[in-house]
């Protein structure tokens, strides 16, 4: 591969230029959005989406999400926009909501990782859509992490991982939603739900009435069966530590982590609910406000590693609602071990 010394790029006329520029060239650049940063490249051209492949380290059946500006560049990628999508796009874009549709043959295959359909979003995150403007091209882009590890949401984060392996890194702050966009299959008969994030279920049904969750948002699908959307297949957001998703009261998550103390044991847990641990902790925001904890949720994953953690025990989130985006995450961090206290 290319080895690149990676420039991180000021969020301002400049830095959106240059990443611009670069992009047109067919080179990969790391963005900021509002769920998390992306790795994007020319949407349109191919051997440039082979790069991202390459620089993630991302297995070549998995299809990257399209992201656009305006409502306008929909109609050019995708084969029918129903009242549903309209009524969608109208309600939620720009922001964190991703729609799948029948593509149109300008999608390369290696894009759609060879499915007949195309995800595509609308990002709210102002450097997001002026670089996309500026590039006056469609911008395919997955979560910029090493395939594996924790989604970036700081430059920084991108950095740590992209390093020597991309040209360029425009920085846009910290992430305000944290984690990846909701993504929603319309190409079925009822809407249905492939992976929850910012734009949660009930947001969905209030447009839609009716919403299917597929059954990969909640739990394992076995290797041979085949995901409608195929990242669901693969691990996830995974710390080097072994995760363990736990679920009870404080007081039981408590008493059940003080038993299991050890070297390199450490808690996952919500803000003031530390007290009376007798191992090392980190807290992932507080227990009733879902967002806060998807705004922390990835930092945090990645600070288990810089602390050396060697079994994590996560105090397990609410599943409702934005807490279903943090829970989709954590049991994939947790390669779906769950204990049940109480
Ligand atoms: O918030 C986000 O969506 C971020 C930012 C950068 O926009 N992007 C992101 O991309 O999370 P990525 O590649 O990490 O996740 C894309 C997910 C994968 O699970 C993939 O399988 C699914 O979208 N996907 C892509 N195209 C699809 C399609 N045509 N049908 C079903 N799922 C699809
Ligand atoms: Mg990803």
């Amino acid at each position: 591969m290319k080895k690149y010394k990676t420039l991180l790029l000021e969020n301002n006329e400049t830095g959106i230029k240059k990443a611009a520029a670069l992009l047109r060239a067919g080179e990969i650049v790391g963005i900021p959005t509002e769920t998390v940063y992306g790795l994007a490249a020319n949407a349109l051209n191919a051997s440039a989406i082979r790069r991202i492949f390459k620089a993630k380290g991302r297995p070549q059946d998995n299809p990257l999400i399209v992201h656009i500006a305006e409502l306008n560049s929909l109609y050019e990628l995708v084969m029918d926009v129903s009242d549903t999508a309209l009524q969608l796009a109208m309600r939620f874009w720009p922001g964190p909501l991703t729609m799948v549709f029948a593509k149109k043959p300008v999608i390369p295959d290696i894009l759609s990782a060879g499915l007949a359909t195309v995800a595509i979003r609308m990002p709210s995150h102002p450097t997001a859509l002026s670089l996309i403007k500026a590039a006056n091209v469609p911008l395919a882009a997955p979560s910029a992490n090493r395939s594996g590890s924790p989604s970036p949401t700081t430059a920084s984060h991108v950095i740590r991982d992209m390093d020597g392996r991309i040209p360029a890194v425009l920085d846009g702050g910290a992430c305000s939603v944290g984690v990846e966009s909701t993504i929603l299959d319309l190409t079925g008969e009822v809407p249905c739900l492939l992976r929850p994030g910012g734009i949660t279920p009930e947001m969905i049904r209030s447009v839609t009435g009716k919403l299917k969750i597929h059954r990969a948002v909640t739990a394992e699908l076995s290797r041979s069966s085949m995901a409608i959307s195929p990242g669901m297949k693969y691990k996830h957001y995974s710390p080097k530590a072994h995760v363990v998703l736990v679920k009870g009261s404080p007081q039981a998550f408590t008493r059940f982590v003080n038993s299991r103390s050890g070297e390199g044991v450490v808690a996952m847990c919500f803000d003031k609910e530390q007290y009376g641990l007798e191992v090392p902790y980190v807290t992932y925001g507080a227990r009733g406000d879902a967002a806060g904890q998807a705004r922390q949720l990835f930092s945090v994953l990645r600070r288990l590693d810089d602390i050396g953690a060697k079994t994590v025990y996560c105090a397990c989130p609410n599943e409702r609602e934005m807490g279903l985006a943090v829970y989709n995450r954590l049991l994939r961090a947790a390669g779906f071990e769950v204990i049940e206290l109480d």
